[in-house]
């Protein structure tokens, strides 16, 4: 009984998953992104279209230093925070603009009173308080934006040598990777700039690639080159933004397009030329087909979608038009054309249609990103596989590690898999991969293989389920009749009630990988404690549940007094890890 309550839960992740256009990207290999501006997300056309269109999305401003490091010691989360949590409420990726860059910096910076050394630590202190705060939550980070000059050389700069921070040439760059890295080591590093030819072949890309070697080959945490990619209709050499593309992911680096637009020459808002539109198409269409031929080339992002918003008028007078979507939202031939390179097979060689990438998967509670435990139930987006979903039921008690010619291995082990489609698969991690410190996670479907990605593993990744599958809002939280707890079945003080969870890590008695256990009784080796409205709530069992699914946990708490009646926040720490904010659970 307990599994038919359950499964409706799980199908309305994977329904809400798979009626997204962006599955079609996310089919790809790639994600589509976009720069957002937090004050137009309480615009509800703006948040349907960003939520239903796309797959990961970047503040254009609310990370910078003037807005998020506005006067010494003072941070200002607000506004990023309102894009992030946006984004996890519709499960996209975030990527974090930017730790460094000498464009919109704060007055304060520039106090001539400011040394090197200090203004080392307070660079090293910002990316630290910056990064941290978005952990988990931000996969992927411009670290280090328009470093160069067109002519290869260094950019002068307050964080080179207007004063510097006291370390010569890229010195500073290599300080800012590995404080980053030091504060999320699961995050993705990356280099970003621009260039009006599109980054091809020229001085400066060949020095950000002679940077990008030298990191590399002293381990400097880089994992990946953006390229911005604001263009005109005329300006782009496609073979040359090939030839860039190939030899930094040769060298095996990601790439990302990450902040594309392609401006017209139009008087604001005016409109433009029939033909102009279609020449703006084609370049959207190249540069998009130029990232799908590389694997590692793993998203196509705007900057904006909407010529209702967008930096340009401002920042180029005479130009504009230069997104997918007109002002109303209505696709232009550039969305069209985006579109037709996702959706065309021609550039899409078997080898690079089928690959993944990492941040291309979520805890199944919290739907958010970042390393992966034992025993936790993961959705991964899929590049392929059947065409109808497919639930795994257990065999002679154990959960399938092959559906529909579906197989997932971490570390060459097989993954229980609960559910897969074309676009996605629901896989849990063995507990085989308890001891190492990252696994080697590999797709197979019918028999082809993709390319392993390396995750991070943990000892814990809590994760609550939530009623509404997005990672936030009311719990999946069932009282003692297994009956959901909810506004109208509002839980009181002393009830015990069953919190759904996964992520817990291994535990005494061990668990064993893909066993169907209903009511397996079990002590997780991670410190456990529970919060409801923030009181702490006494642990009376965890286990297995009743419906003894893999990755899927219970625990049982009483609900501690003295809390006020309505939505009480809902907290699990096990270890150093604690369960995602925003979930609440009916209290009267
Ligand atoms: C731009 C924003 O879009 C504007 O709103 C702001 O006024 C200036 O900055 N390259 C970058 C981005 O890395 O941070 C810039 O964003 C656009 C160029």
């Amino acid at each position: 009984m307990f599994r038919s309550r359950m499964w409706p839960f799980l199908l309305l992740v994977i329904n809400l998953k798979g009626a997204d256009p962006r599955q079609l990207a996310l089919q790809r290999g790639v994600d589509l992104g976009t720069a957002v501006d937090a004050q137009h997300l309480s615009e509800s056309q703006y948040a349907a279209v960003l939520a239903s269109q796309y797959s990961q999305v970047e503040p254009e401003n609310e990370m910078k230093w003037r807005i998020i490091h506005p006067a010494p010691g003072v941070y200002s989360f607000a506004a990023g925070d309102a894009i992030v949590n946006f984004a996890v409420q519709h499960g996209m990726k975030v990527r974090g603009h930017t730790l460094t860059g000498d464009t919109q910096l704060p007055a304060w910076l520039s106090d001539p009173g400011l040394t090197p050394s200090g203004l080392q630590t307070i660079l090293e202190e910002h990316i630290t308080t910056v990064v941290k705060h978005y952990a988990g939550r931000v996969y992927a980070w411009d670290v280090l934006n328009e470093a160069y000059a067109d002519d290869g050389t260094l950019l002068p700069g307050i964080w080179l040598n207007t004063p510097g921070i006291g370390v010569p040439g890229t010195g500073y760059m290599e300080l800012a990777l590995r404080w980053a890295h030091a504060a999320d080591p699961a995050a993705r590093l990356f280099y970003n700039d621009e260039d009006d030819t599109g980054l091809g072949i020229t001085p400066k890309t060949d020095a950000i690639y002679r940077m990008a070697q030298d990191f590399l080959s002293r381990g400097v945490p880089l994992h990946g080159i953006g390229m911005q990619m604001h263009v005109t209709a005329g300006g782009v050499s496609i073979p040359g933004l090939v030839a860039n593309i190939k030899r930094l992911t040769d060298l095996g680096l990601e790439v990302q397009i990450t902040e594309m637009d392609v401006r017209l020459p139009v008087a604001n808002l005016a409109g433009a030329s029939a033909a102009e539109l279609d020449s703006q198409a084609q370049v959207y269409h190249d540069v998009a087909s130029a990232c799908l031929q590389f694997p590692k080339c793993t998203a196509i992002q705007t900057w904006g979608f909407t010529d209702r918003y967008s930096w340009i008028p401002t920042a180029f007078p005479g130009f504009g038009d230069a997104l997918p979507l007109d002002i109303n939202y209505q696709p232009k031939p550039a969305w069209n054309s985006i579109a037709d390179a996702l959706a065309s097979p021609s550039t899409a060689s078997p080898a690079n249609y089928y690959r993944i990438s990492s941040g291309q998967f979520l805890n199944m509670g919290s739907r958010s990103t970042g390393a992966i435990a034992p025993g936790e139930m993961l959705y991964f987006a899929a590049p392929s596989g059947p065409g109808a979903l497919v639930q795994g039921s257990p065999a002679a008690g154990k959960y399938p590690n092959s559906l529909a010619g579906m197989q997932v291995t971490f570390d060459g082990v097989p993954a229980p898999l609960i559910a897969a489609q074309n676009g996605f698969v629901i896989a849990v991690a063995p507990y085989e991969i308890a001891a190492h410190s990252s696994a080697a996670v590999q797709f197979d479907y019918l028999g082809n293989s993709s390319n392993p990605i390396s995750l991070p593993v943990e000892p814990a990744v809590p994760g609550l389920f939530t009623a509404t599958s997005t990672g936030a809002g009311a719990g999946l939280i069932f009282d003692r009749n297994f009956a959901l707890v909810s506004a109208s079945n509002p839980a009181r003080a002393g009830d015990l009630i069953f919190l759904s969870i996964t992520g817990e890590g291994v535990s005494q008695p061990a668990g064993v990988t893909g066993l169907s256990q209903p009511y397996r009784i079990f002590t997780p080796l991670e410190p456990l404690s529970v919060t409801i409205g923030g009181v702490p709530a006494a642990v009376a069992v965890v286990w297995s549940g009743p419906a003894g699914l893999p990755g899927m946990s219970q625990i049982g708490v009483y609900v501690p007094p003295g809390i006020p009646a309505g939505n009480a926040p809902v907290s699990v720490r096990l270890g150093g890890a604690s369960t995602q904010a925003a979930v609440t659970v009916a209290l009267r």
